[in-house]
């Protein structure tokens, strides 16, 4: 016959609670439960013992019960009490300040350019910097034996057929007219990729491209819209000039350079920068396209984005935005 005392010393000294349920097990367990197995004994008893043992066999399942629990209770109030000792907290220590970033320049300003643009009416798309051979060059007449192929120091993606990392936001302009019928503003923002790298050049830069198409869109309104651009995005008293360009996609075909200012360097004060390529579509491009050229006509035009900061902040080297160098990013 099992007595209380011998489990309830037993089970005051367990440590964890793992330790208690284990007691439980061997109390309870339901095949070899030593008080499940004395409860199946009393089958064979007398009917007169049955009923004593029986009855003071329950009185001892009850107590043991609370007593496991009371134990496991017990184990849980002792460790958060410890807590004190091993884990304590010191209100009165001076905590490094946290560290908050912020957005990378390039993206703010891009942001800043989707809202200037946005207040003259162009809506934003986005397309993929994996681009094909058709949208990068084919469909904006750059044919297959076209010297601009080479121009652009293209990046070709061997694992796939005829797939580059885009050399220009301007396959865009196609993948918009493919899907939207004209009159149309809208601009694209995005990273670009040239096998090139200076002080003017990255591997990877940004372009914002942006195309105005309606029956009566005219070189005058995009000078107009571009200069109203530069103005806002670099700075009200920037001088630019104007330079005709060659890009087979546009006809004529302009480019956009900015006066150099305040170099420390002075190395480049008073030199110029170009910063955008721009022109009246070509026909072809708006046939390929499905849109008739007699019926519709309009500008597109690529900004080169660190370049217009360079000239913006005065910024001499533009592989200084992707250095991730804190003492430069903190300036913005
Ligand atoms: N895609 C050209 C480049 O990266 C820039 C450009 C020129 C874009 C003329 C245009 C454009 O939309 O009309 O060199």
């Amino acid at each position: 016959m099992i007595t209380l005392d011998q489990y309830s010393a037993k089970i005051a000294t367990a440590k964890t609670p793992d330790e208690v349920e284990s007691i439980r097990f061997e109390l309870f367990g339901r095949k070899a439960g030593v008080l499940t197995l004395a409860m199946k004994d009393l089958g064979t008893k007398s009917p007169e013992d049955k009923r004593t043992q029986g009855q003071a066999l329950n009185v001892i399942k009850v107590e043991l019960e609370q007593l496991l629990d009371a134990r496991l209770a017990a184990i849980a109030s002792e460790s958060f009490g410890s807590l004190g000792e091993s884990d304590s907290l010191d209100v009165t220590l001076d905590l490094p300040e946290a560290e908050i970033g912020h957005k990378h320049p390039i993206h703010e300003y891009i942001r800043k350019a989707e809202e200037v643009f946005g207040r003259m009416g162009f809506d934003t798309a986005n397309g993929p910097e994996l681009e094909t051979e058709h949208y990068n060059f084919d469909m904006l007449n750059i044919p297959e034996s076209h010297p601009a192929r080479d121009l652009q120091d293209t990046f070709w993606v061997s694992s796939l057929d005829r797939t580059v990392l885009r050399t220009h936001t301007s396959p865009m302009q196609i993948r918009y007219m493919e899907k939207k019928k004209p009159p149309f503003r809208m601009i694209c923002a995005g990273k670009v990729y040239r096998k090139d790298s200076d002080a003017t050049h990255s591997p990877m830069f940004h372009q914002i491209e942006g195309l105005m198409i309606g029956k009566s869109v005219s070189l005058a309104n995009m000078k107009a819209v571009m200069e109203q651009a530069i103005r806002e995005l670099v700075d009200p008293t920037v001088e630019f000039r104007w330079r005709t360009g060659y890009f087979p996609f546009v006809e004529p075909g302009l480019e956009m350079d900015l006066r150099w200012r305040g170099d420390e360097s002075k190395s480049r004060e008073g030199r110029w920068l170009e910063v955008v390529g721009c022109g009246m579509v070509h026909p072809q491009v708006l046939k390929n396209v499905g849109i008739d050229p007699e019926e519709f006509q309009g500008f597109a035009f690529g900004f080169g984005v660190e370049r217009m900061l360079m000239i913006r902040h005065q910024i001499p080297d533009l592989r200084s935005f992707f250095q991730g160098d804190l003492r430069f990013l903190r300036q913005f």
